[in-house]
């Protein structure tokens, strides 16, 4: 049986920043063929465009918003366009993450707020705009795509974005207590080392190989980075009623690196 039928879904960056596939790509198409209605936002209308045709040519059903989550009328015009389309959101991910290498001493004051405003504010003015509805509606299930970084020193150096994550976390459990008795649920996602053309470009600009892959690979003690599918399938018990007494969790979805 389908898990998401009848859903309405709003995904932020839900296209992907390189050939392939990435979380919020994933978590588009699958949440489609489980039978949700696909609001697919992005920055780069070109990559929803290529997460819709994907799912519609599947026989889904999808839409686009061609908008930047940090602009300050976001939260506004994807509550319109929700609405518009199919009279609400029922399940909306929060899948936006940038990051800046540098420790403290090393991270401009810029590229701190920069990194805050994609992987925190945006979250925060968004939902500012959504809850409203959900709250009227009272239902509604929010899912935010943290990092792994979050709560795990990883080898590489970049604060601002393990900080900004980690804010990401609190700020869906606030969100997750003040919202439980109107049947709102907010859960986080953490990923470990995932293989999307996203961390590809991460990758590149320390080493140009396919060992260093593989060496990302082998710090896992699954001795493999996850896909984008395993963050997908995730997503999918959160976004799904099964989940139905679940708000406030930290999942995270890393193939034992933490442990
Ligand atoms: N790949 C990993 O190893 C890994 C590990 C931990 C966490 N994550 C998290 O997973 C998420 C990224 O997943 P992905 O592979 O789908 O990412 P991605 O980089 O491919 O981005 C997905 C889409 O988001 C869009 N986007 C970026 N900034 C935007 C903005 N300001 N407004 C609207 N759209 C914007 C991009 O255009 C892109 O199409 C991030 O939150 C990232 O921090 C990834």
């Amino acid at each position: 049986m389908k898990r998401l039928v009848g859903k309405r879904v709003a995904i932020i960056g839900a296209g992907s920043c390189g050939e392939g596939v990435g979380n919020g790509k994933a978590m588009a198409i699958l949440f489609a063929e489980q039978g949700g209605k696909i609001l697919c936002i992005d920055a780069d209308q070109k990559a929803a465009d290529e997460t819709v045709k994907e799912i519609v040519k599947s026989g889904g059903e999808a839409a686009i918003l061609h908008v930047d989550i940090t602009d300050v009328q976001a939260g506004k015009l994807v509550m319109k366009k929700a609405n518009d389309l199919w009279g609400g959101i029922d399940v909306l991910v929060y899948n936006v993450g940038k990051s800046n290498q540098g420790g403290v001493l090393e991270t401009e004051l810029n590229d701190w707020k920069e990194v805050f405003d994609i992987n925190l504010t945006g979250a925060f003015m968004l939902v500012k705009k959504v809850l409203p509805f959900m709250r009227s509606q009272k239902q509604g299930s929010i899912i935010f795509i943290s990092s792994l970084a979050a709560v795990y020193s990883s080898p590489y150096s970049y604060a601002s974005y393990e900080i900004s994550k980690s804010a990401l976390i609190k700020l869906s459990q606030t969100i997750a207590r003040e919202n439980a008795q109107f049947q709102i649920r907010c859960n986080s996602i953490l990923p470990g080392l995932i293989d999307t053309p996203h961390a590809k470009q991460f990758i590149n600009k320390i080493k140009t190989s396919d060992e260093f892959s593989k060496e990302r690979a082998l710090m896992v003690p699954m001795q493999r980075q996850g896909s984008p599918w395993d963050i997908a399938k995730s997503a999918l018990y959160f976004a799904s009623d099964e989940s139905a007494y679940v708000t406030g969790n930290i999942l995270k979805v890393d193939g034992g690196l933490s442990l």
